[in-house]
Order: C-alpha cells, then structure tokens, then sequence
C-alpha cells in the first residue's frame, strides 16, 4: 500500500452571491495526503471517495453569506459514499465502505470516525440508493409528504421539480398513500417518464404551459390539498390560488430563486388566500428529523424493496465532473438523483 497519496480536490476560490456558480468560484487543485500510520490522528480513518451527492444547497456554501461564513480556501463539503483505505479506530477495517454528510469534494481525505457510518453491503441496498431513495432525498420526501402534507388516501397533491432527486420520490410516496398525483418539470422527456414510470396521475411542462394558473385549474379540478414546493416563485403563487380549504404546502426547496439577491427574487401576492382557506404554510430542513431517520429510512427500504418506489439516478464521471454536475441542477437536464462517481 502507498504511503502517500496525490488527491484532487475543489476548494471555495470566490463567492457566487448570485448566478449559477462557475470556475472562477470553485477550483481544482492537487493535495498530497499521507497514509503513514504516524499521519493519521487517532479515531481518524483515511478513505477514497467513491460519490458525491450534488445537491442544490451546496450552492449556500458558495454564497459567502452562510453563517458561519465558509473561507475562502476552503475545500467544499458534501454528502457521499467512501470506501476505508486505513484506519486508527479498531471500529473500521480496510474496504469498509463508509458514508458521510462531511466528505470533501476530493478524490481522497482523512477524517475522524465518528462522522462515518458503515454500509452493510449485505443489505441488498445498491449504494446509488443509498444516496437517493434511502438517503436525504427520500428522507425529505417523506417528511414532506408524511410530516407536514399529511397526504391522506385521495388527497389531491402537487409536486414542482417533480423529476429531480427530491420530487421523483415524493410523488411516488403519495402515490403508495393512495393520493392522486400531479407534477410540474421543464421538459416533455420528464412529463413522458412520471406519467409512464413513475405512477404520476398527471404532469406538464411548465416552460410550455407557461401559464401555471391556467394549467393547475386544469390538472386540479378539485384543488390541492397538499402542495410540496421545490421551487417558489411564481408557481407558488399560482398554487394559492388553487388550494382547498385546510390545504397544507410543504416549503421544501425555492430552486428557482436560489441564484438572485432576495431583492430581485419573485414575490408572493395572494398570501391572503391561506386566510380564508386556513392554509398551512410550513418551512421545513430534513435534518430536523434526524432522530426519525432509522424508522424513515426502514419505510423507504420497504416500498424500494417491494418496487413500490424507483429510483433515478444521474451520474457524471471523474472528480472533474463535479462543477458541470453541480451546474446541472439550475437547467431541466438532469432526472433523479445526481451523483458524482470519484471511483469505482
Ligand atoms: N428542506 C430540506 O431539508 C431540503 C433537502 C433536500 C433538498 N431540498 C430542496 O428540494 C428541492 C429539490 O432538490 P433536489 O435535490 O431534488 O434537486 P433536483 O430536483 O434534483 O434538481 C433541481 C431541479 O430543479 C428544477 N429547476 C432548476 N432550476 C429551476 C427554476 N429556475 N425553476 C423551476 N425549476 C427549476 C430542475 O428540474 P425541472 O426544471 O425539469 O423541473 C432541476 O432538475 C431544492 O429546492 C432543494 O433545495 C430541501
């Protein structure tokens, strides 16, 4: 075994307060990690990383306003799957296959071992699934359907970004619940799949029927009863125009709006319809629910096993890929889960 090891890595070079962050806001560079055992602290493990979940919030890290402010210089954190390339805790062995919220953008990285936690690979779980369906994906979906849509057997439910990592899950979970299913994506392919793969009721493309007031009387015409907003602005607004009485939307995500200061952000101007109708409006982050992951995570498994719910999954290639893969997700390209493989 090596003893040392050269790591690419990309690192925070300038803040992207606005617009899609691009190669003047994150870069790549080469590190050298030694794999002495006197470099490696105790309780710490070294790994080489296998994938990356790409997720829309990683995007706060580039904003230089999260608070704390991240450093400029600094590598860039994400969720991923690595595999134990040598270990200073008896608890973790050489291939053990590991996954973290906290993992470097890297290629290779030394961490202490209490922010892993092991994968059985005898679980029959793939670990793309690992990060979709049975990680903070399906987490989410299910504590915005569950938790906070409460969606009910006939329950009327519309969900925007209805193709991506988050969406894609959520639509099918109702669906398991015996709700009728609608959702909004930006492009035909995307409408095609929910309708034909994923047990979508109904679904439209919303950079065609431009008009969401007008395509949301027609694919509800008896209203919304839970609403799981992926991306605010505009869609949302016409959302309030057609909930029920007692209808419940689950503030998930505002992806449209991420990329702009709040001042040129799309306002809200029928708020006043939740008064009438006793709408639930409510702002949710899935690690907030960290102590019901076990039992979300044991439901998940189930509906995955029983082919109740699919996953998709989108994978871009090499550690090079990863400012492209992030980019992706403020375009309609991608369906599913996007991943990035480090290795295999
Ligand atoms: N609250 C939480 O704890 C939590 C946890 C995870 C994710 N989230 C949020 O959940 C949402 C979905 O996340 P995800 O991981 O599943 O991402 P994703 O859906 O895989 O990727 C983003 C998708 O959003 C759509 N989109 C991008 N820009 C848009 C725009 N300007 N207007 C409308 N749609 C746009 C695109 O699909 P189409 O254009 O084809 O629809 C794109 O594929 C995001 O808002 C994310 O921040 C929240």
């Amino acid at each position: 075994m090596a003893t040392e090891v050269e790591s690419r890595e990309w690192y925070i070079a300038s803040y992207a307060p606005i617009g899609v962050p691009n190669s003047d806001h994150i870069k790549l560079r080469t590190v050298t990690l030694s794999l002495r055992a006197e470099c490696i602290p105790d309780n710490h493990v070294a790994f080489q990383i296998l994938y990356v979940s790409i997720d829309p919030y990683m995007r706060t890290q580039l904003s230089g306003l999260s608070l704390p402010q991240i450093p400029l210089g600094q590598v860039i954190r994400a969720l991923g799957i690595g595999k134990v390339i040598r270990s200073k805790d008896a608890k973790f062995s050489e291939g053990d296959l590991v996954l973290s919220p906290f993992f470097p953008v890297a290629e290779f990285g030394v961490m202490p071992s209490n922010l892993l936690q092991k994968i059985n690979p005898a679980d029959g779980v793939s670990l793309l699934d690992h990060l979709s369906c049975l990680g903070l994906p399906g987490i989410t979906a299910w504590v915005g359907i569950e938790k906070i849509g409460n969606a009910k057997e006939g329950s009327n439910v519309f969900i925007s970004a209805a193709a991506g990592g988050v969406g894609i899950i959520a639509g099918q979970l109702a669906k398991v619940k015996g709700c009728r299913v609608v959702g909004s994506v930006g492009s035909d392919d995307k409408v095609k799949l929910l309708k034909e793969e994923c047990g979508y009721d109904e679904a439209f493309n919303y950079r065609i029927e431009t008009d969401y007031d007008a395509a949301l009387t027609k694919y509800f015409p008896d209203g919304i009863d839970v609403y799981f907003d992926n991306v605010g602005g505009k869609m949302l607004e016409a959302v309030l125009n057609h909930v029920n009485h007692g209808a419940r939307i689950a503030l998930c995500g505002m992806i449209s709006e991420y990329n702009k200061v709040w001042t040129e952000r799309e306002g809200v101007r029928n708020l006043l319809n939740m008064v009438g109708k006793e709408v639930m409006m409510k702002g949710f982050m899935v690690g907030s629910y960290y102590n019901h992951f076990e039992e979300i995570i044991k439901e998940m498994e189930v509906h995955l096993k029983e082919g109740k719910i699919k996953s998709k999954h989108k994978i871009y290639n090499g550690i090079e890929s990863f400012l492209e893969s992030l980019a992706s997700l403020f375009s309609s390209s991608n369906v599913g889960k996007v991943i990035l493989q480090v290795a295999s």
